[in-house]
């Protein structure tokens, strides 16, 4: 049977560790959608285009490991906004969503146009302060040399780039429960976001 739960928000707001551990709970495939738009995004650095990427992306792509980048995260944005990358990237996360045994996916769009009859709708967030500290952390943790500014003005950019494009802009679905995660720990985070799937599976 599908069960679909779909966790969208802005960046480094908690999606990934929010969506790992329910996935985990509930036994649930996962998928982390913005590696599709990172994997596109990291071949056009080697001047591909961008179409192209999308069309030709392979599971390998997804396992290289430079997707973590700020070069690549920002590549991804970019390319995020160009309908045909999209159109490429959709059908096989619909299918990823609909799977049997249920699916988690996030990222930007998963309740509004992946997904918009998934079952539970999440929009994970946090205030631009709290998310610049916990990417910074992530950063300096796997040996990237940045600071605070730099990572801010990063995430605010991309943020600015995925709310104002045309096609699937970054906003809550209608019926999504928004979770602020700003003054929560990750076990909170992950606590609320259970609730809203046990509440669903009733
Ligand atoms: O979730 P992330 O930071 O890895 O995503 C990288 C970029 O990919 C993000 O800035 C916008 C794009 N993206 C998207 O447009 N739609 C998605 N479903 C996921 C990511």
């Amino acid at each position: 049977m599908a069960f679909t739960v779909a966790i969208d928000g802005p960046a480094a707001a908690g999606k990934g560790t929010v969506s790992r551990a329910v996935a985990e709970t509930f036994g649930f495939a996962h998928l982390d959608t913005g590696l599709l738009y990172r994997a596109t995004g990291r071949r056009t650095l080697d001047g591909t285009d961008p179409i192209d990427a999308a069309r030709a992306l392979t599971a390998a792509d997804l396992e290289a490991d430079d997707l973590r980048t700020p070069e690549v995260a920002q590549a991804a944005s970019r390319v995020a906004a160009i309908a045909e990358v999209r159109a490429a990237l959709m059908d096989f996360q619909r299918a990823f969503a609909r799977r049997a045994g249920g699916a988690v996916l996030d990222g930007r769009d998963i309740g509004t146009v992946i997904c918009p009859e998934a079952e539970v709708k999440l929009y994970v967030t946090a205030s631009d302060d709290v998310r610049a500290q916990r990417r910074l952390a992530e950063l300096l943790k796997t040996g990237h040399e940045t600071d605070y500014d730099t990572v801010l003005e990063d995430l605010r950019n991309r943020d600015a780039r995925d709310s104002a494009r045309i096609d699937a802009p970054l906003k809550p679905a209608k019926d999504a429960v928004v979770l602020d995660t700003s003054k929560m720990s990750i076990e909170e985070a992950v606590a609320a976001a259970e609730r809203e799937i046990r509440a669903a599976m009733r």
